[in-house]
């Protein structure tokens, strides 16, 4: 007879050690771990119960607060009532419902979606369909695919390679083949302590047509650039350059794909940053504030044009050889939902845009502090760069972080970048304490 699996000698430990975590230097962390035990509205707590103020919204996610009641109360009825469907061949209704509706708030013609699970999954899902769109158009030697310097679009290998952060990339191998990228549009040199859109690096868009010249339009597939850059430290667009991307991208028949993983649902007080700007990609990539985070959901909306040309063929036959065994989770779609019915009833992307000056005079009134190199913002978001110490770059950076976070509130570091993007439910007093907070922490580490 087998002999009955051999008794642990120990219960399992409840220590720090068998959870690896992402994107953090692991064992400096659990040597001094940050925990946050429950959030509510604007607020994170402790598990000793200490408030910090969330001026984050989480990782650019939960746009409408923390924990609000309608969307728990829908992700727990859904749970009850359809924990899981299988995702291809069969659907739900709320997957429908929830296409519809944010198909109805995207811009122009971005009128079909396709649900995944993150930004990530989002980015490589447009990539690919802008890869097929090409093939299915008899046009398949269009297979580059242009990012652009300081990119974030996630941690898939189509995201890393159209990416421009460099420790994403460098111990990853050759990445994807056939990808070049356009330069960032960030010059301190010409665009420090500009508000909202820098005056300077419209025509850094044209940098596309030597991209074009370089390697001829029929072989480009796709152009993909966040609206504004989020995780390399906030950097909007320079005034024009999108519009010129736009125009360029259709004057060669090259697909422009907008990530607004960060961008999208208020955060420039638009539905989208292709609202704000009134530039209309052929995809869009979403996530994190689609569902106010609370259950993983990405999506990546296309045009008229995209889908049709991808519904061809037999018809019973695949369209699009690509999908995920969590698509349209159907927890995903109540919250979702849920969240798309506060963002409406509280005119939430509106108050974004009612406090997006009051935000602009309070992030730049930090100008003048020790170290402060440069700040930035456009909508709900800012940027505030910081001189680095000599030989440690990010050392400034994270000290003010940890400072802040000791202060009671939530900020975002990249190198020595503080990001910051609240909450859109954020009151003016809070805007307050974010900029006391901040300043304190800066200060503190001068
Ligand atoms: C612009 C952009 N694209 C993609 C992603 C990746 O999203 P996720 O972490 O959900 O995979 C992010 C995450 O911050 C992002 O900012």
């Amino acid at each position: 007879m087998p002999s009955a699996p051999a008794q642990r000698a120990t219960a399992v430990p409840n220590d720090l050690e068998a959870y690896w975590l992402p994107f953090t230097p692991n064992r400096a962390f659990k040597a001094a771990p940050r925990l946050i035990a429950r959030a509510k509205d604007m607020h994170y707590y402790t598990p000793d119960g200490r408030a910090v103020l969330d001026g984050t919204a989480g990782m650019w996610c939960t746009n409408a607060g923390h924990n609000r009641d309608p969307i728990v109360a829908a992700i727990q009825a859904e749970a009850a009532a359809l924990d899981y469907a299988p995702a291809f061949q069969f659907a739900h209704p709320k997957a429908f419902e929830l296409a519809s509706r944010v198909a109805a708030l995207a811009p122009g013609d971005l009128d079909h979606v396709f649900f995944c699970n993150s930004g990530s999954e989002a980015v490589d899902t447009a990539l690919k369909i802008a890869l097929a769109y090409h093939n299915v158009r008899g046009e398949g030697a269009r297979t580059r695919l242009i990012g652009r310097e300081r990119g974030y679009h996630g941690v898939g290998f189509g995201g890393i390679s159209v990416g421009g952060m460099v420790n994403n990339r460098k111990l990853f191998g050759a990445l994807l083949a056939g990808v070049d990228h356009l330069p960032t549009t960030y010059s301190r040199e010409h665009q420090a302590f500009s508000k909202g859109e820098p005056d300077w690096g419209g025509h850094l868009a044209d940098e596309l047509e030597r991209i074009v010249t370089l390697h001829d339009a029929s072989t480009i597939a796709a152009v993909i650039v966040e609206p504004c850059a989020g995780s390399t430290g906030y950097l909007p667009p320079p005034k024009g350059y999108l519009q010129r991307l736009r125009q360029i991208c259709d004057k060669h028949g090259i697909l422009l794909i907008f990530d607004e993983v960060i961008t999208g649902f208020g955060r420039l007080g638009t539905g989208f940053a292709a609202d704000f700007f009134n530039v209309i990609p052929d995809l869009m990539t979403v996530a994190k504030g689609i569902s106010n985070a609370t259950v993983p959901m990405g999506g990546v909306f296309v045009r008229k044009h995209i889908y049709d040309g991808l519904m061809n063929g037999p018809e019973n036959v695949v369209e699009l050889f690509h999908g995920y065994t969590y698509s349209a989770h159907p927890l995903a779609c109540a919250a979702a939902s849920a969240v798309l019915d506060i963002y409406k009833d509280e005119g939430l992307f509106q108050r974004s845009a009612e406090l997006s000056k009051y935000w602009e005079d309070g992030v730049h009134s930090l100008k003048g502090l020790p170290g402060v190199t440069d700040i930035r913002n456009l909508g709900l978001a800012a940027g505030i760069d910081m001189e680095g110490r000599k030989d440690a770059i990010g050392a400034r950076g994270f000290d003010t972080f940890v400072k802040a976070f000791e202060l009671g509130l939530m900020v975002r570091q990249a190198a020595d970048t503080i990001a910051m993007s609240p909450p859109l439910v954020i009151e003016r007093n809070q805007i307050d304490e974010i900029i006391d907070l901040t300043g304190k922490a800066i200060k503190a580490t001068a």
